[in-house]
């Protein structure tokens, strides 16, 4: 048969989650830098279905206004009492037109790793094999708590019976219902409409439909999964924990055979968005999420977190903390950066050592070595900023910009207070306090000229250590002897 049919993916969505004990819906918990749903309707979209129907229920406000938010081009549907997984169909169907054709694919939204490769591999089977019900299994060796897959003597599967309504030999059958399935869509609106409760729940059963699907000679089948991973959901934080980490695992070595160095990929966490290119080295400690791009040869690490940062070839990121930032090639940051929204560095430049930015634009080649905030800034190519300077953003009222030109130095322990500009070329001292623009090639100093008072100490401070070693220096001699005095160390 051909693959033209057009499909829609039902995700199941409606169940309450009691079991993650949270105010914040079991399908908003993310792992891997998506919510569990996210990963749904993302497995769902990435099959190219024609429509995807998400049923909700449970934390419907929440559930919906994210889906909005991911996947504005899905459909809702209302399940307003969880009268379980057959109900929940007929719930979704009502998102379908009148007459529904080609092939419906039933998924959970609590099932995070199933992918979209497994899920379009199920529906050209389910379609080329020109079947009515395709059910997605799994031989698993604690099949407890699942729908046990029943065959017949020919090993055809004619019924799913669930934990709760099975016999003992029916219970120790370890082939299970992943809850997956593929439909036609006109015959599963048939069914459905036979569907009871008539079992140990009192629920409309989805898994009725193989039974009935048997009884009127219709073609079912079965498309056994052997990575069980991606039937797994997670009902509490356990369960989220031990996907997520098994989700970083697989992302980590899609990566690593594309050409990324992972150390120790166990101490290293990455995003499903994220996207890193061939010769990046990731250290131990490293979360990268969100849209964090890292171009070749760059080198990220040791514990270093950034979000939705850009990162050049080349460039060294060393234990730092980042977020919205753009670092250019061959740059360089940290140890110990916290760079903020709006940060872009240049080409070859520099963030140092205890560097706080927000805002700040840093040209190529320049450099922010020491100890410093650079917030809502400008700071021109091949420009050094000396040690200690503080970009005062903020007047109490409102936050303004500071530019400093191309190929400035600025002294150690500047306060640049905001809105000044600093022109190309220009200079300040040590200490100053910038209210004023600095015209270009200037030298800007506030500080008032340096008195010095001879003999202070002798005076002040006479008998201390201080004095001996002063006393020393002017003898030019650094072994005179040590004046024993019952020196008092003084106040002032
Ligand atoms: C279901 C299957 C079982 C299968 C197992 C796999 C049925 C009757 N049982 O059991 O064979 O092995 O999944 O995990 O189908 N949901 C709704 N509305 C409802 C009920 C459920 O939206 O009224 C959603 C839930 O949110 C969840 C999914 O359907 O995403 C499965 O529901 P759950 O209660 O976990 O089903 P199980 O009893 O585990
Ligand atoms: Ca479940």
């Amino acid at each position: 048969m051909s693959d033209v049919r057009p499909v829609t993916v039902i995700v199941l969505a409606a169940g309450a989650g009691t079991r993650m004990k949270s105010r914040t819906s079991k399908l908003l918990h993310p792992i891997g830098g998506r919510t569990l749903i996210g990963h749904a309707l993302a497995a769902a979209e990435g099959i190219e279905p024609d429509r995807v129907v998400a049923v909700t229920g449970h934390d419907r406000e929440q559930v919906e206004a994210h889906i909005a938010e991911i996947a504005p081009d899905a459909a809702t549907a209302v399940q307003q009492e969880q009268n379980g997984t057959g109900h929940a169909v007929r719930c979704g169907l009502t998102a379908l037109p009148e007459q529904p054709s080609g092939t419906v694919v039933v998924t959970y939204g609590d099932v995070p790793l199933l992918e979209a490769a497994t899920v379009r591999a199920f529906v050209g089977d389910h379609q080329a094999g020109g079947r009515d019900v395709s059910v997605l299994t799994a031989e698993v060796d604690d099949p407890t708590g699942y729908g046990r897959i029943v065959r017949d003597s020919h090993g055809a599967v004619s019924r799913i019976v669930e934990q709760k309504d099975a016999t003992d030999a029916e219970r120790a059958i370890r082939e299970i219902n992943s809850g997956i399935f593929a439909f036609d869509a006109a015959y599963l609106v048939a069914a459905l409409a036979r569907i009871g409760t008539d079992n140990a729940q009192g629920e409309m059963y989805l898994t009725d439909v193989v039974e009935i699907a048997r009884a009127d000679e219709r073609v079912v089948g079965a498309y056994v999964l052997d990575d069980v991973w991606q039937t797994e959901g997670v009902n509490n934080r356990v369960q989220l924990a031990t996907l997520g980490a098994e989700l970083n695992r697989r992302t980590l070595r899609r990566w690593m055979l594309d050409g990324v160095t992972v150390v120790d990929p166990d101490a290293t966490w990455v995003d499903v968005t994220v996207r890193l290119a061939p010769d990046v080295t990731l250290l131990p400690g490293v979360q990268l999420h969100g849209a964090t791009e890292v171009a070749s040869g760059a080198t990220i690490g040791p514990d270093t977190t950034l979000t939705d940062v850009t990162i050049g070839e080349r460039a060294q990121v060393v234990r730092t903390h980042g977020s919205g930032a753009v670092i250019g090639a061959g740059a360089t940051v940290g140890p110990f950066a916290y760079l903020r929204p709006g940060t872009s560095l240049g080409d070859g430049a520099k963030i140092g050592t205890y560097v706080e930015t927000k805002q700040a634009t840093i040209g190529d080649g320049a450099k922010v070595p020491h100890l410093s905030y650079v917030g809502d800034a400008t700071v021109g190519d091949h420009t050094n900023i000396g040690a200690g300077t503080i970009f005062a953003n903020y007047d109490g009222m409102n936050k303004h910009r500071t530019t400093v030109g191309r190929h400035c130095k600025t002294g150690s322990n500047n306060v640049f207070v905001a809105p000044v500009t600093i022109g190309d070329g220009a200079a300040t001292g040590g200490g100053t306090t910038v209210r004023d623009d600095v015209p270009p090639g200037a030298l800007a100093v506030s500080a008032g000229p340096q008195r010095n008072i001879d003999g202070w100490v002798f005076k002040r401070r006479a008998g201390t250590p201080a004095a001996d070693a002063a006393g020393a220096a002017a003898a030019g001699s650094a072994d005179v002897v040590h004046t024993d005095s019952a020196a008092t160390s003084d106040e002032e």
